[in-house]
């Protein structure tokens, strides 16, 4: 029998929103197909994050691996066709902002298959970020867009979206949060590494616009060497980090004995380094929600956020590659007089329940 609902997975940053729509789905017995673009292939960028967050395995696995923008989504909609020409679902859900986000949303809607955008409308107004054009593009042509803050309604309504298909129910990615913290807790990894609890910073930079040229990358080595000097650092390199470091032959700028870098790093073990951490400095979109949502300090290596609601009330901050606002924050942060987070509306780990209970109500 086929499925009506397809839910699409392909990069790390997917698989924590789909997890705790596949357990709802599951929970209220509603049949789906699960498909994996392969966009990620690396057991630690992909298969690690099934295994922590207990995602089956998949019913289609499309294997189109890297390559460029072109390449890539051009892979993903070719692979992507052949399953739902086949298949012919009712309903094609995609989340996030990545290459396989814009790709299967396209595919779908030209067959006339109706799609949902989980993490719809939020914008950074940087068309320098692919994710930007990833994002914007999916709004344009999806039937159903379920949103994460109330400024994603905003930048919709101005971009001409009938709001009657907008949906503020929340955000998934904090229902896995929510899920997996107790589990995060006590796997103990900070303490594996020998590692304090709040006795150090942990990095992740991964973002083209501050690793792809020796410039930048260089600036954020200039950055993360300030910050050895006051505080212990904990680095997992991100793939693509990992080959712009051996590139521009940088390994011996980061070889400090208060560095300590990783491979990338499971769902759990990750969780458990940022729930231990003084403060966090990322580039990464997700990880400022979750960090505001435990009330960590993050500082996000970025001039712009698509994710507003973590700065007015979380405990984000935007601080591009400035060394003196990030040695402004660090002293704030290190001698505790940093801001503290509040709570943000519906990011209370049942927004996967609300976007279930959307689906069968007016979709399926
Ligand atoms: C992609 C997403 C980005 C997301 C990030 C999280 C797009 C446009 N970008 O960027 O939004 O924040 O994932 O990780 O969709 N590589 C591996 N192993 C893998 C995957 C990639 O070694 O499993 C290498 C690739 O060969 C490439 C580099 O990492 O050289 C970057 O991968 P790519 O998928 O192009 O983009 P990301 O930077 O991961």
């Amino acid at each position: 029998m086929t499925s009506e609902i397809f839910i699409i997975g392909g990069a790390r940053p997917n698989f924590m929103k789909i997890a705790p729509l596949i357990a709802e789905f599951k929970k209220e017995r509603i049949d789906f197909k699960l498909i994996h673009t392969g966009q990620h292939y690396d057991y630690n960028m992909s298969k690690i994050f099934f295994d922590n967050l207990g995602i089956s395995k998949p019913d289609f696995f499309l294997n189109v691996g890297s390559g460029s923008h072109a390449v890539q989504t051009a892979k993903i909609m070719i692979e992507f066709e052949k399953v739902i020409l086949k298949e012919k679902p009712k309903l094609v859900i995609v989340v996030g902002d990545v290459n396989s986000t814009i790709a299967c949303a396209l595919v779908a809607k030209k067959l006339f298959i109706e799609v949902a955008h989980i993490e719809a409308g939020l914008r950074s107004f940087d068309l320098k970020m692919p994710e930007e054009i990833n994002r914007k593009l999916t709004d344009q042509i999806a039937d159903y867009l379920f949103i994460t803050e109330e400024s994603a309604l905003n930048n919709l309504e101005k971009e001409g979206i009938d709001l009657n298909q907008v949906f503020f129910v929340g955000n998934v990615m904090i229902d896995n949060l929510i899920r997996n913290l107790e589990k995060a807790k006590q796997n103990g990894y900070y303490k594996n590494l020998n590692l304090e609890n709040k006795s150090y910073g942990l990095i992740t930079i991964h973002r083209p616009s501050n690793v792809d040229n020796r410039e930048d990358l260089q600036k954020v080595i200039e950055i993360l060497n300030y910050i050895q000097n006051q505080i212990k650092i904990v680095f997992p390199v991100h793939p693509r980090t990992q080959k712009n470091i051996e590139k521009y032959n940088l390994g011996e700028e980061i070889n400090k004995p208060n560095i300590l870098l990783t491979e990338p790093l499971g769902y759990l073990e990750f969780l458990n380094l940022m729930v231990n951490a003084k403060f966090i400095l990322t580039d990464s979109g997700g990880i400022q929600e979750e960090a505001s949502y435990l009330d960590i300090p993050i500082l996000t290596l970025r001039n712009n956020t698509e994710r507003p609601i973590t700065i007015e009330k979380g405990t984000n901050e935007l601080v591009g590659n400035d060394i003196d606002k990030i040695k402004k924050y660090i002293d704030m942060i290190l001698s505790n007089s940093y801001k503290n987070g509040q709570s943000i509306e519906k990011w209370d780990g049942k927004t996967a329940q609300r976007i279930v209970k959307i689906i069968i109500d007016k979709i399926i």
